[in-house]
């Protein structure tokens, strides 16, 4: 820990309301709703000449690029997707000159990530980065970037990082939005969204009691379910994500949709399911398929917000704040990061030192 005893995860988890205030300083523009990212080194021009963005990361870089793709097609309306850099880079991928690529690290030194940016570069693409460490390998090879200003992360499960990454690419949506077609008042109404979330963190971090019962119950599952739609795909995959890397359970994140094509034939009440359910235009649907897993006798513990009615389903609900919807992934994660957390420190694992598991791989 920070010479307070504390695990250095904790104390990272903690930092998130001053680390995202960092990544969002100086950066959004009120008057014109739109933000403002000189490290990019694009004019208008050509940020409206990109026809795709093509998002490229490892481990929760991945799973945050994900998200981003998402922003960026709601907010831009490009063509945008997330590969894992180490899949991208030895299936000889195709690198077209309109497309941005988007090279996401913490470290700034993942091998993975570094080999897919020099691949990118090697064949004449343009790269940018979004990274947190300044004149890491990574931050170097590309043609310009966002950094995060997270602070050091030292924890091996990312917390802080993957959250300023998040802002990140609301920014970059937000930018290439606004030299197209997002309007000055959806702008606005974004920019005032992220000016609300550092707060919105800190009640999300309030509410660690409460989140920690739910912890316990979990960590007694040998096997669970991490579940979301669309938006809530990404955030459900980086909660498994973090759940199994620290507690060593078995989580497996799956889309909500496709739970009846498969692994609702493991739902029982030794299997439960932690379900990301935004209060937004697919809430219905997401509720339909929380009464299949209740129907099965599969617990639930359900991530939400105070407008979502669940009705007569007994679940465990975990309400956060509502930000605006294309924001909400970012406030919908955080519980997920103390939930793994908690379930780890019950089965009392070292939380910073993971086994079999390093902080950035710069080795291939
Ligand atoms: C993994 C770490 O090895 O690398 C993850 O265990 C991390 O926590 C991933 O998300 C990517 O690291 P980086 O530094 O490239 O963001």
């Amino acid at each position: 820990g920070a010479g307070d005893g504390r695990p250095r995860m904790y104390t990272e988890i903690l930092e998130q309301p001053e680390s995202v205030d960092r990544t969002l300083r100086g950066r959004l523009d009120e008057r014109f709703g739109t933000a403002h990212l000189g490290g990019l080194d694009l004019d208008a021009r050509e940020l409206r000449a990109i026809r795709r963005v093509k998002i490229l990361g490892c481990g929760s870089a991945y799973y945050v690029g994900q998200m981003g793709a998402l922003l960026v097609e709601e907010l831009a309306r490009i063509p945008a997707d997330a590969e894992a850099a180490s899949e991208f880079r030895y299936r000889n991928p195709i690198i077209e000159p309109d497309t941005l690529y988007v090279a996401v690290s913490q470290s700034g030194e993942t091998i993975d990530t570094l080999l897919a940016v020099e691949e990118i570069k090697r064949k004449g693409g343009r790269v940018i980065g979004l990274v947190n460490v300044v004149g890491s390998a990574v931050a170097r090879a590309c043609d310009g970037g966002i950094y995060l200003h997270a602070g050091p992360e030292i924890a091996v499960a990312s917390t802080k990082a993957l959250t300023t990454m998040y802002v990140g690419f609301a920014l970059l949506a937000l930018q290439l939005g606004r030299v197209r077609d997002l309007s000055v008042a959806d702008g606005k109404r974004l920019v005032a969204g992220l000016q609300k979330l550092p707060a919105q963190i800190g009640q999300v971090l309030a509410t660690e009691d409460r989140i920690a019962e739910l912890a316990a119950t979990l960590a007694r599952s040998e096997s669970m379910f991490f579940v979301g739609r669309v938006r809530g795909f990404p955030v459900a995959r980086e909660g498994a994500q973090k759940f199994k890397e620290i507690s060593y359970r078995h989580a497996e994140a799956y889309q909500m949709s496709e739970l009846k094509h498969g692994p609702l034939a493991l739902i029982s009440p030794d299997v439960p399911t932690v379900a990301i359910v935004p209060d937004d235009e697919l809430t219905d649907r997401n509720v339909a398929a929380l009464h299949e897993i209740a129907a099965r006798g599969g617990p639930l513990v359900v991530v939400t917000h105070a407008g979502v009615d669940l009705g007569a389903l007994e679940v465990e609900r975990i309400d956060v704040p509502k930000n605006e919807t294309e924001l909400d992934p970012l406030l919908l994660t955080v519980p997920l990061q103390l939930l793994a957390y908690h379930a780890a420190l019950v089965l009392g694992h070292d939380v910073d030192k993971p086994r079999n598991l390093a902080k950035s791989v710069t080795v291939e």
